[in-house]
């Protein structure tokens, strides 16, 4: 059992490979944009805050992730927490370490996707899901096998994300870079890094993170 963190812009394929991870070993998913987005849909004042923020591409503050993953972390671990867009600031990254130690568990591995912007509009912006199951899906590299339907569940709602367009994009991009990237040095200094090209092929990427995991 190990519990990660997967590390990237948006449109790595942190969810796609977390979604995996989860089917084919049994780990759990944490991703605070999908609670945030469960949020969003609660019509909550709240919820219709963190809509806006979210919207325009910006990050939601530190507060409100925090008190996410704090809700959930004494919760069911199966084989391990896939942490999903969380940590994104070095606040969060310094309350991700307490908690964890609050609870008596260790943080294994981060793992950095690598992927260069121009991939990332392409990805970005052929990207639909099942609004019903979760499963991601892209016009291009990753239909589903009958047109509108979802392979996994068979239903016919599929959903674009009001964030995936070019603008909120180049946006979240910037937070990425002003205040998520500089994880990558603070998770290097403490020898928890690993880094896997977020470019390869699906399988290809699956492999090389089943390699990190299978030496924890
Ligand atoms: P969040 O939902 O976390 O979005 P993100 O980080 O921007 O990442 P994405 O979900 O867009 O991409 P992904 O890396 O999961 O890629 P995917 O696998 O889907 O956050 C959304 C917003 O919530 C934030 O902007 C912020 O406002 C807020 N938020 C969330 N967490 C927060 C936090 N901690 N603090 C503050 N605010 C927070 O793949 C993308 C596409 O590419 C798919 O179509 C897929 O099929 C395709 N694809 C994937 N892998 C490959 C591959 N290897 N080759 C070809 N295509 C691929």
């Amino acid at each position: 059992m190990a519990n990660i963190l997967l590390l990237g812009p948006p449109g790595a394929g942190k969810g796609t490979q977390a979604k995996r991870l989860v089917d084919e070993r049994g780990m759990v998913q944490l991703s605070t944009g999908d609670m945030l987005r469960d949020a969003k849909s609660s019509g909550t004042e709240m919820g219709n805050r963190v809509a806006e923020v979210m919207a325009k591409g910006l990050l939601v503050t530190d507060e409100i992730v925090i008190g996410l993953i704090d809700e959930k972390i004494t919760g069911d671990a199966g084989r391990g927490f896939i942490f999903d867009g969380f940590p994104r600031t070095l606040p969060q990254a310094d309350a991700l370490c307490a908690l964890m130690m609050r609870t008596g568990q260790t943080l294994d591995a981060v793992i950095e996707m690598r992927v260069d912007d121009a991939a990332l509009v392409a990805r970005i912006t052929g990207r639909f899901t099942c609004g019903n199951c979760g499963a991601v899906y892209h016009d291009q590299t990753k239909p589903t096998a009958k047109l509108g339907f979802c392979d996994v569940c068979g239903s016919n709602n599929m959903v674009r994300r009001v964030d995936d367009n070019e603008a909120a994009l180049r946006q979240r991009l910037m937070e990425y870079y002003k205040k998520t990237s500089p994880l990558i040095g603070y998770y290097y200094a403490k020898k928890q890094l690993y880094t896997v090209d977020g470019l390869a092929a699906m399988d290809v990427v699956a492999a090389a993170i089943a390699k990190v995991l299978d030496r924890h």
